[in-house]
């Protein structure tokens, strides 16, 4: 270990895993070593809650209890039992990585970084995860909460996710993994970040790295980590039409390749730039064979990385449905379309349609 840090990393070790040891939670993927059982739980852990995927994490593995069963089942049962815990594009990965351990590594997790790496959806920090967690290896991870904690124990004012700070947070990280108890550390670190170094109002009086922590010594640990800059974005424009048939909505699934594959949504088209919105709904209307007035409802946005979306809403309440477009359709009530896997923007949409 590096000697320029300014305390001694077996001492945070011993005071962290002693801290564990009465505070720790308890949760459901902890008791064991299968490292399909912590790949999953931290594949649905990526930015989504302990209390939001405990429920999913156990339905999913009394459906699907090895990754052969995962590997063989249909993509669209994957996607559909994941509805509702969002960033589906994780469904489409566990699948996808289940299918490469299968054909490329005989139905057994490998246990270094460098390989867990080379699955879709596992980056540096998922791969040290499982690494650490399965296989008890030396291997660090970075998460959002180990990030906080970094960035508050070392002082780090700078931006979080700049490639200088990206670079010390990988360093630090690795120079207080240690070399044994790794699990057991690797655990405690997530507890800490998710349990106490808190991203407001931190309860320090609680940390065992109260008197070491650089941030609560500068009086630092309410602005660290700094911000992020929020980056620009293109806006996209679409049009979606709400076809209602007594008391049901029809929806349909996008096709499995592609950006938000698989996922459910309702008839839905792109305007280019100036488009009239008015005009491109009788391109839809076309679709369906359909006539008569459809209302304008309103508008919603949704924030993806790369672009903002905005859709403008129509409704038609009609009789009957001349012609079903091609692909799966569905005819979902209100109640229906709550729970299937809808992305996220249309959930928006349903939201406004229920009047939430
Ligand atoms: N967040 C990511 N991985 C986790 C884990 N194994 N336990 C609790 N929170 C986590």
């Amino acid at each position: 270990m590096a000697s320029s840090l300014p305390f001694s990393c077996a001492d945070l070790v011993t005071r962290l895993l002693a801290w564990y040891g009465h505070a720790g939670r308890d949760l459901p993927w902890r008791n064991n070593r299968d490292p399909y059982r912590i790949w999953l739980s931290e594949i649905m852990l990526q930015q989504t809650t302990v209390a939001a995927v405990i429920g999913y994490y156990q339905r999913f593995l009394e459906k699907f209890s090895t990754v052969d069963a995962l590997a063989s089942a249909p993509l669209e049962d994957v996607i559909d039992l994941w509805a509702g815990l969002g960033y589906y594009s994780r469904a489409r990965n566990l699948h996808a990585a289940a299918q490469m351990i299968v054909a490329q590594f005989d139905g057994s997790f490998p246990a270094e970084v460098d390989q867990l790496q080379q699955l879709p959806g596992v980056g540096r920090s998922t791969a040290g995860a499982i690494s650490a967690l399965a296989f008890d290896r030396q291997a660090s991870i970075l998460d959002g909460n180990v990030r906080r904690v970094l960035c508050r124990l070392f002082a780090l004012e700078e931006p979080p996710r700049s490639a200088s700070a990206e670079k010390k947070l990988w360093s630090w990280s690795e120079q207080l993994t240690p070399a044994e108890h790794v699990h057991d550390y690797t655990q405690a670190i997530m507890d800490l970040g998710a349990m106490v170094c808190l991203p407001r109002k931190p309860p320090c009086d609680d940390c065992p790295w109260i008197d070491l922590c650089q941030a609560k010594m500068l009086k630092l640990e309410n602005q660290l980590p700094l911000k992020q800059v929020a980056k620009k974005i293109p806006t996209r424009n679409e049009v979606t039409l709400l076809i209602n048939l007594q008391g049901r909505c029809l929806v349909r699934r996008r096709i499995a390749e592609g950006f938000l594959g698989g996922l459910w949504e309702f008839p839905t088209i792109s305007l280019s730039d100036g488009e009239n919105p008015a005009v491109k709904l009788s391109l839809l209307y076309d679709d369906f064979g359909l006539r008569g007035v459809a209302e304008n409802i309103g508008q919603i946005q949704h924030v993806y990385s790369h672009f903002r979306l905005q859709t403008n809403i129509y409704r038609i309440e009609i009789e009957d449905l001349p012609r079903i477009a091609e692909g799966e359709n569905s005819w979902f009530s209100l109640e229906q379309l709550q729970k299937i896997a809808l992305h996220g923007a249309h959930k928006k949409v349903l939201a406004m349609l229920i009047g939430e």
